[in-house]
């Protein structure tokens, strides 16, 4: 069943009913102030850090779900209504609401009013913007009272949710003509507010959340709305809030338009007050008079419009099937952009208190955002190197407005070093800027010590070469990729975290993941030692890589897959002498993308276990069977019920990786079947199963010994996005920057006959058409007009467009 359509012209998605299977949101904002929204409004905005600069106070895990952030209330005569439906549900003559790209149009109807919210994060702009259109389409004249409503999150969201003998008796907030001033803690060490106002004269305020809802009313029963009278309330400790009320009169057939502006404002500290004790509120002024009208708000928008139109312009597919189209050209690069900005901090699923910016995460969150902007690609890499430690270890988590590694997370994750390079390597694919390489950077932020990049890469690598164990595979650490697979944890305790708790530290758990990503990484190394000059370090890597290519084939391999994992005693992991978790699908995956096994035949083996074992019509799953009790020499993994999260759910993330070894072994149509079972757009119909947005990839899907097989969870914030976009255009599309030229190499079997792709790379623009004939074992190249050797094309001068004709 759907609950709305896109509309691919609009670059939106539609949704038509409020009733959607669990809120629907978007991401406003691309550069440091981001609002999550829903669609009936629901939702925060933060600064930079969801964690230590929020504006608006967010209620998890409630009941009703999705209430609070912001919302408007509407008086026409005695009836009270909300027209994004939340808080009041109030029956509505109409609804719509439009997730666009950094634009959010939520419309409701009721007795001839319209009411339509426009939200959007202007570039270059700390400020959520909201232009309110009302529009009466009786035949009667209209009076209406308009309350708008925000509440205020005490900035850390941390201390908000939790420090209340503190924090009930902060709160402050300042009111100047129709703007209010959140300025808790103002006084003493933040030299930042938020700012709330509209570009009208109004008839009241409040701000006092008690004062407007009422200590025992729900937002759905405001008193202040109830009543209709605004008593101009100040807020003085517990719930600061921000409401204006506005009187509106509109005449048959009219519109009226008003523009509120939530906004962060930061002061330098030296001119934090115009007076001794009066705030300095003029960068405020400042902002609310660049958004006094609606043509200013016209103009955000189309800027915004031509933002989005020139990044997705990089990457244009064109194919008979819509839904690959919608996937390829707009939502999932979309999704990417959202990744790369929040990693894996804040989203419905993900608080945006407990974790900042993932060593790991972000480093492949970079595979499919690199070509959008190359440039901030360039800083993510340069922060996230700094939080490397000189023995090419890495803290497994830093914050994103310090830049400093997590404390509580630490470090540990054996697969993490490994991660940078293979990041850096796509930057530099799409760039050519070998420059970076040589970049002094700190280690663990610490300006005393630094080195080149290139060194961090080189360290990364031999971390893993330093830390091998009995069976001469990397040593798994605290976790590897799989966060759940805590094979030195041995927790008896419940409360102890299994990721950083190593009761037992010994040099015997190894992992067959990590052995897989460094033979992956290594060819990438080597190639970018080469670049440099090192020669023998990249002879090395290769001769390292060959050796764990062989260290893989001999314990690595079970006979019909890859193993998994040795554990503490030196037992198999993912082994059919297991009694559960008897196959594993990353070893699978990332083996045979490095190679291993491709000349011998035990790579098409292990994949066609995947597709025996693992693959159901919503996806493949991770492990099969399901551990079906607690295993305290495994850790998080058996913690989770049947089919749900790393215990045999569909962990979206590991998906393409089988995807693109299954082009890799030249299977181009069984990895788009594997495409389509989890691409969001395809999944559109069974919106009532899967139950998150049909616009973005979920980290989870239940699995087949779920309870609720098909349902998924985490929508957004998953390295399901960035590596999907790497399967779907890099190698079922085939088109993908490597470093000495663009590789035009599609794989995506008969389904697709024929499409083209214009990609923009390193200033040039390469116009290709593919006839997918499947009638050659490799593509065959005309570029411009000459027939070529081989599928990789060479890099022409920026400006140049050159004009690719592929045969498969
Ligand atoms: C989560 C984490 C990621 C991890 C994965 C598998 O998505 O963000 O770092 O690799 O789970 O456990
Ligand atoms: C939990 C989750 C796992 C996630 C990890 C990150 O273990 O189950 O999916 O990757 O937390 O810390």
């Amino acid at each position: 069943m759907r609950f709305g359509h896109f509309d691919d012209e609009a670059r939106e998605y539609v949704i038509a009913t409020p009733r959607t299977p669990y809120p629907w949101i978007n991401y406003l904002g691309t550069e440091e102030f981001f609002s999550l929204i829903s669609h009936t409004g629901g939702g925060y905005c933060f600064y930079r850090d969801a964690r230590f600069r929020r504006l608006l106070r967010y209620r998890y895990n409630n009941s009703p779900t999705d209430v609070g952030g912001r919302a408007f209330y509407i008086r026409d005569g005695d009836d009270v209504w909300s027209p994004a439906w939340m808080p009041i549900k109030p029956k509505l003559d109409s609804f719509e609401c439009r997730h666009g790209l950094g634009t959010t149009k939520i419309r409701g109807s009721r007795n001839g009013v319209t009411a339509e919210m426009f939200y959007l994060v202007p570039l270059g702009e700390t400020a959520e913007v909201c232009r309110l259109t009302l529009t009466n389409d009786s035949k009667t004249p209209k009076a209406l009272k308009v309350f708008s409503f925000v509440e205020f999150c005490l900035w850390n969201a941390w201390d908000d949710q939790t420090n209340f003998q503190r924090n009930f008796s902060t709160g402050e907030v300042e009111v100047e003509g129709s703007t209010i001033y959140h300025v808790t803690e103002y006084r003493e060490r933040r030299n930042h507010y938020a700012v709330f106002g509209v570009n009208a004269p109004i008839a009241g305020f409040d701000t006092d959340r008690e004062t407007f809802i009422g200590l025992y009313n729900g937002l759905h029963e405001p008193e202040v709305v109830l009543t209709g009278s605004p008593r101009n309330s100040t807020a003085s400790g517990w719930a600061p809030i921000g409401s204006h009320c506005l009187e509106v009169s509109i005449a048959p057939g009219e519109g009226r338009d008003f523009v509120f502006v939530l906004g962060y404002v930061e002061n330098p500290v030296d001119d934090k007050w115009e007076k001794p004790g009066e705030v300095n509120k003029e960068p405020a002024r400042a902002l609310m008079s660049r958004f006094s009208d609606s043509a200013q708000v016209e103009a955000a928008v189309a800027k915004l419009r031509d933002y989005w139109s020139s990044l997705l312009g990089t990457y244009v597919l064109e194919s008979p099937d819509e839904r690959l189209n919608r996937m390829v050209n707009t939502w999932n690069p979309y999704q990417c952009m959202v990744t790369f900005n929040q990693s894996r901090s804040a989203s419905y699923f993900e608080s945006g208190i407990g974790r900042g910016m993932g060593f790991r995460d972000s480093n492949q969150d970079l595979l499919g955002f690199v070509h959008l902007i190359p440039e901030r690609a360039r800083q993510r890499i340069l922060d996230i190197a700094a939080t490397q430690f000189s023995d090419g270890s890495a803290y497994h988590q830093y914050q994103p407005l310090t830049k400093r590694g997590n404390h509580d997370i630490g470090s540990g994750f054996n697969d993490d070093p490994l991660w940078l390079i293979v990041g850096v390597a796509a930057y530099i694919k799409e760039t050519g800027d070998f420059e970076i390489l040589s970049e002094e950077v700190p280690f663990d932020n610490d300006e005393a010590n630094t080195a080149s990049l290139f060194e961090h890469l080189r360290r990364s690598f031999h971390f893993t070469l330093e830390n091998l164990g009995p069976h001469g595979l990397p040593l798994i650490g605290r976790a590897d990729w799989n966060d759940c697979l805590n094979l030195n944890c041995f927790s008896e305790t419940p409360d102890e975290p299994y990721q950083t708790t190593a009761n037992r530290e010994g040099r015997t758990a190894e992992s067959v993941f990590i052995a897989g990503q460094f033979v992956y990484t290594a060819s990438d190394y080597a190639a970018l030692a080469d670049h440099m000059g090192f020669t023998e370090e990249a002879t090395a890597a290769r001769e390292h890589a060959a050796s764990m290519k062989e260290a893989i084939l001999e314990h690595g391999w079970d006979g019909d897959w890859f193993l998994r994992a040795y554990d503490f005693f030196g037992h198999k992991v993912g082994s059919h002498e297991c009694e559960d978790g008897q196959i594993f699908i990353e070893p699978q995956g990332f083996c045979v993308m490095a190679g291993v096994g491709v000349e011998d035949g035990k790579a098409l083996r292990a994949l066609d276990s995947v597709a025996e074992r693992l693959a159901t019509p919503y996806g493949i799953v991770l492990n099969q069977p399901a551990y079906s009790g607690y295993h305290v020499e495994l850790g998080e993994i058996s913690s989770y019920p049947p089919g749900y999260k790393e215990n045999a759910g569909i962990f979206c993330h590991n998906n393409p990786w089988v995807m693109i070894a299954e082009t890799r072994v030249g299977r181009g149509d069984r990895a788009f079947d594997y495409y389509k079972r989890i691409a969001p757009a395809y999944l559109e119909e069974i919106s009532e199963i899967h139950r998150t947005e049909p616009y973005v990839y979920s980290q989870m899907v239940a699995g087949r010994d779920a309870v609720r097989e098909g349902e998924a969870k985490n929508s957004w914030l998953t390295g399901t996005a960035a590596w999907n976009y790497v399967a779907i255009a890099h190698h079922m599309l085939g088109v993908r920057p490597e470093l000495d030229g663009l590789r035009v190499s599609p794989r995506i079997g008969a389904e697709v006959p024929s499409f083209s792709v214009t990609r923009k790379c390193r200033g040039a623009v390469y116009r290709i058409r593919v006839v997918n004939s499947l009638a050659h074992d490799e593509p065959r190249l005309v570029v411009d007009g000459t027939a070529i050797e081989g599928t990789l094309v060479s890099y022409a001068a920026a400006g140049a467009t050159v004009d690719v004709e592929c045969e498969t």
